[in-house]
């Protein structure tokens, strides 16, 4: 079975969903390890609940963005994992970690990229006063929120939404998305060519 390790910084509700996707037999990957940059994640919880080894690298102890990565490196090489999942991890990620995991790390985005990358995507949605806007799930590659794209899902701006409520709507759709991102990576069905993606077919077992 192929091992992930998730990264989070948060909440932790899309670890959530790959969790429930994980136990219901949805998804058939093992999640060998949570980790956390803060140590107050409540996604370290929702890992310990449902008995998932955790590991907290902090940032602020590390004198350097590359010291800090060559740390998460060899953390996670430790569990051996073929995929990182970046579910609201919070920090900027060099080319030192990108290309140590080339076209093996997967994020999440609340936006419909390449439209307003960076934090804040529903707010930057909102400001813009764009009708429509979603999320996205991709590869990542040395840029913000510019790698390959997996699935996009679109949702409604309404004329009375707060960030928050946007962000609400969003969050359902990732935690639909991201697990089906993850099965089709984990079925070997994603194939990378330049910047596109393209799903392969699912190949029948039965006769
Ligand atoms: C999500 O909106 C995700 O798109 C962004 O960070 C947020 C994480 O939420 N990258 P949660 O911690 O999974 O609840």
């Amino acid at each position: 079975m192929k091992k992930i390790a998730v990264l989070v910084s948060g909440g932790g509700s899309n670890l959530q969903s790959i969790i429930d996707s994980v136990e219901s037999g949805y998804l058939n990957i093992q999640i060998a390890v949570v980790l956390s940059n803060k140590e107050d994640s409540y996604g370290l919880t929702r890992a310990k609940n449902h008995g998932i080894p955790t590991q907290v690298v902090s940032h602020g102890d590390f004198n350097s963005r590359e010291e800090f990565e060559n740390r998460l490196i060899q953390v996670l090489d430790g569990y051996d994992v073929e995929l990182v999942v970046l579910a609201g991890f919070m920090r900027v990620l060099t080319p030192l970690f990108v290309n140590h995991y080339h076209h093996r790390i997967i994020n999440i985005h609340p936006a419909i990229l390449p439209a307003f990358p960076g934090t804040h995507g529903q707010k930057q949605a909102l400001d813009y006063g764009v009708r429509f806007s979603g999320c996205t799930t991709h590869f990542v590659d040395e840029g913000t929120d510019t790698g390959p794209i997996i699935i996009q899902a679109i949702v409604p701006v309404l004329s009375d939404d707060t960030e928050e409520s946007l962000g609400l709507r969003i969050l359902r759709e990732e935690h639909r998305i991201f697990p089906e991102s993850l099965k089709l990576w984990s079925e070997g069905r994603i194939l990378i060519e330049g910047r596109k993606v393209k799903i392969l077919q699912k190949i029948s077992t039965e006769a």
